[in-house]
Order: structure tokens, then C-alpha cells, then sequence
């Protein structure tokens, strides 16, 4: 399935803000929430509708509302400052969260945090992941979530590198990816370049006087 990939003025302003490494964490925030709630508005063209009757102050007319069960899966810790701006579009969506981290070392996705077990799942998930960098978080959520019954399954990032995407493609063919930009690869370490640093780092100012990366 294809990537879509928003070019847009208003995104690569904001993209930009993010790698700035001078955007201060209050920002960088600000920046994750407006983007996030772009895509999603991009991400949730598809979503089922249904007509029901309401009445204006003037006379009974149909609208239209959202039908399906929407999740939001956020990925702990960086994925969290992505979900708040999109339940504003959405507020009936759920909220599923799922923690993994990524092994210094190997780069291998890590699973400490997931409650799905037992859950009803939900009709259609957008994954919270705002850096596809070896797209092994991305993998392991995707096939999390297809273990738990999910049917339609969307991922929603910020920045994702090449390889990550392929990656992705070749693993989960029917997942649709929204991301901002792609950059063209990864440095020694895993960080997707040029980039914008450790997301979750930029986000809750957490780099303890060390470069935000
Ligand atoms: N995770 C991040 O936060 N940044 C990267 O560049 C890669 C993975």
C-alpha cells in the first residue's frame, strides 16, 4: 500500500520546527499536537459514516456520523504527545496503549506495556508512532494488533527513514502509513537523519544536559 507522505506549506513548517534543535520542549509539544491532528484528519478520510436524523432550528435534516470504532494506539513513551490533539477531532475514539522500547544495542523492538489481552478489539487502529526509523516498533505494534483482531490498520508518524518504510511494506503490505516527511537514512546509532533527535527526549525535555538527541 502506498505511503502518503503530506507536502504541504503548513506541515514543512512545522516539520521544520521540530528539527530545530533550538524548539524548546513547550514547542516542540505544540508542534507534535497540530501535526498529529493534520494527518489524522488525512489518515481518517476512509472512516464509515452513517446517516442519522437531527434537527436544525429550522426543520429535521440527516447528518452524518462517524460509525466505526475507532482506536487510537499510541506507542510509550513518544507516541503519547500525538493522541491528545486528534481526540479533539474524535473524542469518542479509544485509546489503547502499548510500551516499547527499543534496545540500545541490537535496535530490537522491546514489548513492557500491553493490556489488550481479553479486549474486545476495536474496528479500525491508528497506530501512534512518530519515528519510523528500522520500522521495528512499527512491525511489532502492526502485528500486535492483527493478533488482538484487528481488521484496518493505520500508522500515523511524524518522520520515517526509507529503509523503515520498506521495512514495513515488505512485513505489513495492507497497513496505509501517513508520516510528514521521509529522510533518506539512519546514522550508526539507529537515529533517523537529518531528523529531529529522540522524540520522546524533545518532547518532555528529558536529555539531562546532553545533546537532544
Ligand atoms: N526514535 C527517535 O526518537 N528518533 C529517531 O531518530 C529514531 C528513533
Amino acid at each position: 500500500m502506498e505511503v502518503v507522505s503530506l507536502d504541504h506549506p503548513l506541515i514543512t513548517d512545522l516539520v521544520s520546527q521540530l528539527r530545530d534543535k533550538t524548539t524548546k520542549p513547550h514547542r516542540f509539544r505544540e508542534a507534535v499536537r497540530k501535526l498529529s491532528t493534520l494527518l489524522f484528519y488525512e489518515a481518517a478520510r476512509d472512516l464509515k459514516t452513517e446517516t442519522v436524523e437531527i434537527e436544525t432550528p429550522l426543520m429535521k435534516t440527516d447528518g452524518v456520523r462517524v460509525s466505526e470504532k475507532v482506536g487510537l494506539v499510541p506507542i510509550l513513551r513518544a507516541g503519547l504527545g500525538m493522541a491528545d490533539g486528534i481526540l479533539q477531532l474524535l473524542p469518542e475514539a479509544q485509546v489503547w496503549h502499548l510500551g516499547l522500547y527499543r534496545d540500545e544495542k541490537t535496535l530490537e523492538a522491546i514489548s513492557y506495556y500491553n493490556k489488550l489481552s481479553g479486549a474486545h478489539p476495536v474496528e479500525v487502529a491508528f497506530v501512534l508512532d512518530p519515528m519510523i526509523a528500522t520500522g521495528g516498533t512499527a512491525i511489532r505494534t502492526v502485528q500486535t494488533l492483527e493478533e488482538w483482531g484487528v481488521k484496518r490498520i493505520k500508522l500515523i508518524g511524524l518522520l520515517a527513514s526509507k529503509v523503515g518504510l520498506k521495512e514495513l511494506q515488505e512485513k505489513h503490505p495492507n497497513t496505509q502509513i501517513y508520516v510528514c516527511a521521509v529522510d533518506p537514512e539512519l546514522n550508526e546509532d539507529g537515529y533517523i537523519v537529518p531528523g529531529l533527535g529522540d522524540a520522546g527526549d524533545r518532547q518532555f525535555g528529558t536529555y539531562w544536559g546532553k545533546e537532544a538527541v
